[in-house]
């Protein structure tokens, strides 16, 4: 499992998201609204909490409103009683965990499909659970999306790396020494500086060595990520590399240089620089 690291202020962030976000897609008619969740949200999350409560609740509501449905169909009513009591107890715990969201719920759905479901009443105990999810959906049109970035996003500020000196760098400036890396090696390629190209194709494989160092502070007892985009075939593309620099292969060079940019900048920025990138979108001002 990662770990996710979180620093931020809420109440800053309030201050700076008091209105309302508009993320504007192609069309106009698709705009969706994101506003901010309600302070007290913070208490169910790390690291406020231990365990991602909020999330946890919601995935168990998902499968009772599921289990539900599928009891009705059957005709199973024990099967749908138990379900509608665990249902009632998550459904509660919304307003309980985040008192100002009281408005976005209706409790008393919850009785009528009990009501419904005593009855045999599936037809009804439907159309009920169809309500119900309106409120669902409804809430997750307004806050889902920046409820995610907030308390589910990965961070990076906090990572120390080491740079070529040994010295303590950023997440950020060791990615800005890996571009500038990038690039210096094609020029040089460009412009037949072997040299320069062979030195910086050496400091590029450090780089990446102190990146993979960091990979544990979220990757936590997991080798398996740090090895899928850093691992045997790249330390070989970066020791081909250097073969081919030093042989004078400039062709070869600068189409292993094309293979290393998508295998391990841009397999790793997919999952993790996009998601950063779209977080500090919605969260303009930390
Ligand atoms: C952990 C996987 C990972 C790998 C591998 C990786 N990056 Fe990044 N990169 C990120 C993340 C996350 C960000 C955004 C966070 C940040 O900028 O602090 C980023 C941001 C960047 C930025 C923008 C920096 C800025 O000024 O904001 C550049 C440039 C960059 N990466 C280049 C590269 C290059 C070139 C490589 C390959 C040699 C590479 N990265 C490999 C994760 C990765
Ligand atoms: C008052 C607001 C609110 C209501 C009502 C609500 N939710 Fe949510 N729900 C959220 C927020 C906020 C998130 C985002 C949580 C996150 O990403 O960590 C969420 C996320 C979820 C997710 C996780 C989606 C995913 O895969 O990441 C599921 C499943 C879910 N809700 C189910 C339900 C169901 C089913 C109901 C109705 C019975 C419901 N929720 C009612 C606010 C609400
Ligand atoms: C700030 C936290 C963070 C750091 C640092 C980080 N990752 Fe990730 N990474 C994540 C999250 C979150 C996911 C998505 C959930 C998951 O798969 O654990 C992810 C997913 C991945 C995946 C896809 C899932 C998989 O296991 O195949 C790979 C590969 C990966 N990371 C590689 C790396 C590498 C390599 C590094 C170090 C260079 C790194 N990560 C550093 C947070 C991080």
């Amino acid at each position: 499992m990662a770990c996710i690291n979180m620093k931020f202020s809420p109440a800053f962030l309030l201050f700076y998201l008091s209105a309302c976000a508009w993320i504007q897609p192609a069309s106009a008619d698709n705009r969706v609204s994101i506003d901010t969740p309600p302070a007290s949200l913070e208490k169910w999350y790390k690291p406020a909490n231990k365990r991602q409560v909020w999330l946890h609740t919601m995935f168990r509501l998902r499968r009772e409103m599921q289990a539900i449905s599928e009891y009705a169909e059957q005709n199973d009513q024990p099967g749908m009683e138990k379900w509608i009591a665990r249902l009632e107890k998550d459904y509660n715990k919304i307003v309980d965990m985040v008192p100002e969201w009281e408005k976005m719920t209706k409790p008393r759905l919850l009785s009528e499909l009990e009501m419904f479901a005593e009855k045999g009443d599936t037809y009804r105990v439907g159309k009920t659970l169809k309500m119900i999810q309106r409120t669902c959906d409804d809430c997750h049109i307004d806050y889902q999306p920046l409820v995610t970035a907030m308390y589910r996003s990965p961070h990076y500020d906090d990572i120390k790396l080491k740079d070529l000196d040994g010295n303590p760098q950023s997440f950020e400036d060791n990615m800005v020494d890996l571009s500038r890396s990038v690039n210096r090696i094609l020029i040089a390629l460009d412009d037949g500086h072997k040299g320069i190209a062979l030195q910086t194709s050496q400091n590029l494989a450090d780089q990446l060595h102190n990146l993979g160092n960091s990979c544990n502070s979220c990757h936590e007892d997991d080798a398996y990520p740090r090895e899928r985009i850093l691992g045997k075939v790249t330390q070989k593309h970066l020791q081909t590399l250097q073969q081919n620099i030093n042989e004078g292969l400039v062709k070869d060079s600068q189409k292993l240089m094309g293979e290393i940019a998508v295998s391990v900048c841009a397999r790793c920025h997919n999952t993790h620089r996009i998601v950063y990138d779209l977080r500090n979108a919605l969260l303009p001002d930390e």
